[in-house]
């Protein structure tokens, strides 16, 4: 635990005070996650993610920051990272979300977010690094051919679905900046904008802005993404636009949204949900059905799209790639 004493009892605090005046995390009933959820029309949906009219009509902002080069919607499927499952519907992945910045209540996430501004965006690569940069979000389309690649998704509370990112590797922008040797970790960081995240001002006890990290090693993994697609299009406000990360073998919390800074520091980072109760959300966080949250099982999850329970896979499905990271534990 690299936790010193004074900020566990920071820690320690922010929890009570979280279960005092908030609805704490993850205590969504799992009856709540129903098709009977999903009840909004097309055209509303379009509108509320900033298409104008019809689902060709792009608003401009929109396209200006999320156009790749090679036309981000016709990335390419990469056979390689493909679970062969079906496809979770994209109206219930992009209705049913955790972006606490906006709301606790998942389904009233994608409405809340059209105030949210995505274009400029840059995005800042720093620390120990030879490299350091701020991209533009044209630049760090440029940085790499953008894929799509179908991931299983398994959150924390124990529902799941599978769904195609575009994006690419994290390895690629790291390269770019040259990390020093003594850079260990890597810690991101999601944009504060209070004014336009309404839910911010709802967990005043949270320690924002949203923070999460992992051992370079692991940041260095080919399967982790930075993902700016979600179906073939430009990346949903409500799940993450217009940057975020796809760690897929750990819990969904790992995979920050909407990203503003990239820093490669010594220290293991402190972590927004690992401050708030390092017991239920430690830093390491990679799925094991065999390790139970203090509050519930992990042994099963919901799949989203079926609402069958179906058994939680070491790894969520990637120990093949992944579990000689943790060989030496
Ligand atoms: N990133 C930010 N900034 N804020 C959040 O509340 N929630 C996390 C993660 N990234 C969250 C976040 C959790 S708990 C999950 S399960 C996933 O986002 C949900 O991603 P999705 O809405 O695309 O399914």
């Amino acid at each position: 635990m690299k936790i010193r004493g004074g900020k566990v009892r920071v820690s320690r605090q922010l929890t009570r005070m979280a279960s005092i005046h908030i609805h704490p995390p993850w205590h969504m009933p799992e009856r709540l996650v129903t098709p009977e959820n999903i009840h909004r029309n097309r055209r509303r949906f379009l509108q509320e993610l900033g298409y104008a009219g019809s689902a060709l009509a792009l608003v401009p902002s929109l396209l200006a920051q999320t156009a790749a080069p090679a036309g981000e919607p016709g990335a390419k499927r990469n056979p390689a990272y493909d679970p062969k499952l079906a496809l979770t519907p994209e109206r219930l992945a992009t209705t049913y979300n955790n972006y606490y910045e906006f709301s606790t209540t998942k389904d009233r996430v994608h409405k809340l977010v059209g105030p949210f501004r995505i274009s400029p965006w840059t995005l800042w690569v720093g620390g120990l690094c030879e490299k350091p940069a701020t991209f533009t979000m044209e630049e760090i389309l440029r940085l790499a051919p953008l894929e799509e690649r179908v991931y299983r998704f398994r959150c924390v509370e124990a529902w799941s679905m599978v769904v195609p990112w575009t994006g690419f590797p994290l390895a690629k922008l790291l390269e770019k900046v040259v990390p020093k040797s003594e850079a260990r970790f890597v810690k991101f960081t999601t944009v504060l904008r209070p004014e336009e995240m309404p839910g911010i001002a709802r967990l005043p006890n949270y320690p924002w802005p949203y923070t999460e990290g992992l051992r370079i090693d692991e940041a260095m993994h080919p399967l982790v993404l930075l993902a700016t697609g979600l179906y073939g299009k430009p990346m949903p406000k409500q799940n993450g636009a217009p940057i975020r990360l796809v760690v897929p073998w750990k819990y969904g919390f790992k995979s920050i949204k909407s990203v503003v800074k990239i820093e490669l520091v010594q220290e293991q980072p402190a972590t927004l949900w690992e401050s708030l109760s390092p017991q239920e959300y430690p830093f390491e966080s990679n799925v094991d059905p065999k390790v139970s949250h203090p509050r519930w099982s992990q042994a099963t999850e919901r799949d989203l799209a079926t609402g069958d329970r179906i058994p939680t896979l070491p790894y969520n499905g990637y120990g093949d790639e992944v579990a000689k990271l943790y060989a030496r534990k």
